[in-house]
């Protein structure tokens, strides 16, 4: 970004202090409606044990307003922002209410332990919920929100108002309503595009219009709360703040009603990573992000998708051997955020078909293997094999390729003997001895679905592991009646780590169970050699 376009918003770092700058820059009220818009997620209920614990993390981001639900709706939802408003003592506390007597009256009684209280009246503006929602004429609207936003007034200072599907409503009726609600005591007005129908451009002069046509439009904040139907929610909100917005309601991971919400992660992210084009500031603790998305993911049961922005599986990942030797150099080259600013543990170069020898050989540094310039070349060949064949690599499989490549791996169990037992009506039962480090055996025996399984749950009884097995294959190595059977499996142990283990023998049990063994054994010396590596 070159100097003259950061002029155009503040003053160059040349002019004023760094520290300085701070003092241009305007504060943007986060308005978080994850447990209010966000639970209207189709399939993302919260009980209140849930709802109280989302609470307190979102008090630890650090966003100024909770929208913790909708008082009336339920008991469920009362209970909620009424033991919300107990326990969160930081940000303001917030109940939705239709402009009703009695939703008002609800919420106030809700919001009764709160710190600070905030009541959120709604009332759609459009012609289309106007006449077919509400059945009534344009002056009735107007004069219900300035009746409601008094009535609510009288019990709480801090009242917001919503004219509903407003991106939708007749500007200039729009405009009065707006300047009726501030009159009647409204201390944010916020504009929905409750349909997600708005585009950018388009939103951010609505916004302008209703800032300059308002004649108090200065007594309010003006906030925003946009729908991502057209995909548009965070773009409409940002060009919603260039044309004046001093507040966003937004949800955890995008939640909401629909395709969901403005997201919080992505709004907070544009603003702190493009402050040369915003020249806004938040209250948010961005490295708190991560821990929150995944408490919101776990707790509503909506995964995030792989490549979501700030918060995806993927969002600082890096296949492709270009981008990775790229970011090997230089991490700035491909990535424009910090993972650790949004409390990622840090960039991930995932080792993949796409991968280059640089990113191979750093990741083998960083499990404490060094080889010489042959082997490499012959390892990485080999890696980019299995590569092809497999999704991911892991650390596992590297270490695997090496020690195949350098030594073989150490037989911590040796196969000493086995039996099967099997009959017509009872299960296979396997006996099976191993010596345990070439000094003592341990014999143990189970029962299983078939005599693989049956041995492979001995094993696991003398190892003392829980392992799943994932994968088995069988190929004949060899033609005739006494072919070799090979036997491929992929076992995932306890701790989540893969590893293949492959074993042969012209007896196919004798084959799984050397697989498996074989498995279990790369599993110990991988995990040890990582240990040796970490230290
Ligand atoms: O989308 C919407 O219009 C709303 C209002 C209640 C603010 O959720
Ligand atoms: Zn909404």
């Amino acid at each position: 970004m070159n100097a003259s376009h950061v002029s155009e918003f503040i003053p160059s770092p040349d002019e004023v202090g760094a520290r300085d700058l701070m003092k241009f820059m305007k504060h943007i009220v986060i308005f978080d409606t994850t447990l209010r818009d966000g639970e209207q997620s189709p399939g993302a209920s919260l009980d209140i044990k849930a709802k109280i614990e989302i609470a307190k993390q979102l008090e630890r981001l650090g966003v100024d307003v909770i929208e913790a639900g909708f008082p009336i709706a339920s008991k469920g939802d009362f209970m909620a922002v009424h033991n919300i408003a107990s326990v969160v003592k930081g940000p303001i506390v917030c109940g939705l209410a239709r402009a009703r007597k009695e939703d008002i009256d609800e919420c106030r009684q809700a919001l009764r332990p709160a710190k600070q209280a905030r009541v959120h009246v709604f009332l759609a503006t459009s012609e289309i919920h106007m006449k077919y929602k509400l059945k009534k004429a344009e002056e009735e609207i107007l004069k219900q929100a300035e009746e409601f936003v008094k009535y609510a007034r009288r019990f709480c200072d801090d009242v917001e108002f919503s004219p509903e599907d407003a991106s939708r409503s007749d500007i200039d009726f729009l405009c009065r309503v707006v300047e009726a609600v501030i009159y009647a005591g409204a201390k944010t007005v916020n504009i929905p595009d409750t349909v997600g129908y708005a585009t950018p451009i388009e939103f951010g002069s609505l916004i302008k219009t209703i800032k300059t046509k308002v004649s108090n439009s200065n007594k309010a904040i003006l906030s925003v709360h946009c729908h991502n139907d057209l995909g548009l929610a965070v773009s409409n909100s940002l060009s919603a703040i260039k044309n004046g917005a001093k507040q966003i309601e937004c949800t955890i991971n995008g939640l909401g009603e629909r395709a969901g919400n403005a997201s919080l992660e992505e709004i907070v992210m544009a603003l702190n990573t493009r402050k040369d084009i915003f020249n806004c500031g938040t209250s948010i603790k961005t490295e708190e992000i991560y821990k929150t998305s995944r408490l919101v993911s776990k707790l509503t049961g909506i995964v995030v998708q792989p490549n979501k922005a700030i918060v995806g599986r993927n969002a600082f990942s890096h296949e492709a051997g270009v981008h990775q030797d790229g970011i090997l150099k230089k991490r700035t080259t491909y990535e424009i955020m910090k993972p650790e600013d949004v409390g990622v543990g840090g960039t991930q170069l995932v080792l993949g078909k796409h991968s280059g020898k640089h990113a191979f050989q750093e990741r083998l540094k960083k499990l404490g293997v060094e080889l010489e310039k042959n082997d490499l070349i012959s390892a990485f060949q080999r890696f980019k094999d299995l590569a092809d064949k497999k999704k991911e690599v892991f650390d596992e499989d590297l270490l695997a390729i090496v020690e195949e490549e350098l030594e073989s791996v150490p037989e911590t169990y040796k196969l000493e003997y086995f039996n099967i037992k099997r009959g017509k009506n009872f299960q296979p039962k396997a006996t099976i001895k191993l010596l345990v480090e070439d000094n003592k055996d341990i014999e143990e025996s189970s029962d299983g679905d078939g005599p693989v399984d049956a041995c492979y749950k001995a094993i696991d009884r003398i190892t003392n592991r829980k392992v799943k097995l994932l994968d088995y294959s069988l190929k004949s190595t060899t033609g005739g009646k006494d072919a070799l059977g090979e036997v491929s499996i992929r076992i995932k142990s306890e701790f989540g780590n893969e590893v293949s283990g492959r074993g042969t023998s012209t007896d196919i049990i004798e084959a799984s169970v050397k697989a498996y063994l074989n498995a279990v054994n790369k599993f110990l010396f991988t995990k040890e050699r990582k240990a040796k590596a970490e230290l």
